[in-house]
């Protein structure tokens, strides 16, 4: 991480509060951010610390209730339909469960077509289009040809993961939120998954906003991490300073959790 990098996203007492009076939930509690062009960027806690709270407010699906959000050094403005669908050119997510990504009623060619005309890319010869379908396929190791008659729900989870980077990697946003993407599947398409994150970094200049409850994925994977507590960051800097040198006890409590989990797990299988 290099602090010279120009500002991509960045936030100044960003809040969210669910509800009223007794009902009242403060998801997330004024939080200060500031993630770097082409920057890996972890945010790490555990369940219910408002992790999916904060992605869903970067990606303008829910309200902030107080702060601001600045988007490339200038305040992000999503108060018209057309402003928003501006900034998702801008801002893209791939989610924890690939199902809901897609269209189930549209073919895989339509939905990279889609991710092409989005672009501008409307009026390019088909040739053009199937060539930059085919590029695409091939970025994420799938056969475009293989794939042009089925429908996502006719491909394997790890499939669908890949076909959902194959779109951002047409849609180029310049910056890839992704929450928990890797929960739902193998180890081995794990790997394959996050080192296809590292690509999209290291060819497209993509930010990466990576979203885990696992610190050690974060340490593989990330240049800075922010580690949320109930709502607030408690402790944030580059990986290796977070990780190796903790100050925060939190941050000292997940790090221990992840031996002892496999602690466990070697003495039940014993
Ligand atoms: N729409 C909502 N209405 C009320 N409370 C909500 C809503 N969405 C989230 N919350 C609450 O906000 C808090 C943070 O939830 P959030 O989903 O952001 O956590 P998370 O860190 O993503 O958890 P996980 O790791 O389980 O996905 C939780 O207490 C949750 O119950
Ligand atoms: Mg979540």
């Amino acid at each position: 991480m290099s602090d010279n990098r120009a500002s991509c996203l960045k936030g100044k007492g960003v809040t969210k509060i669910f509800g009223f009076g007794d009902k009242k939930t403060v998801a997330v509690n004024n939080v200060d951010f500031d993630f770097r062009e082409g920057e890996i960027v972890s945010i790490v806690g555990e369940s219910g610390s408002g992790k999916t709270t904060l992605s869903k407010m970067l990606l303008g699906l829910i309200s902030v209730t107080e702060g601001e959000v600045l988007f490339q050094g200038q305040p992000r403005d999503i108060s018209t339909g057309q402003k928003r669908r501006e900034y998702w050119k801008g801002i893209q997510a791939i989610f924890q469960d690939p199902f809901s990504s897609y269209n189930m009623f549209n073919k895989i060619d339509s939905v990279l077509l889609d991710c092409i005309n989005m672009r501008g890319g409307k009026s390019l010869p088909y040739e053009k289009k199937f060539e930059m379908m085919r590029e695409a396929c091939s970025f994420v190791n799938l056969e475009f040809k293989e794939l042009t008659n089925k429908y996502p729900f006719e491909l394997s989870g790890g499939q669908m993961q890949r076909l959902m980077i194959a779109r951002i990697f047409l849609l180029k946003p310049k910056i890839l939120l992704a929450d928990e993407p890797t929960s739902m599947i193998d180890a081995c398409s794990r790997a394959t998954i996050l080192d296809m994150l590292l690509k999209l970094r290291d060819e497209i200049n993509m930010t990466i906003i990576f979203i885990t409850h696992d610190i050690g994925l974060a340490y593989y994977i990330s240049d800075s991490v922010y580690i949320m507590e109930h709502g607030k960051f408690v402790e944030h800097g580059k990986a290796e300073e977070v990780i190796l040198h903790p100050k925060a006890a939190y941050t000292q409590r997940l790090i221990n959790d992840v031996p002892k989990i496999y602690e466990e797990w070697d003495l039940s299988t014993v």
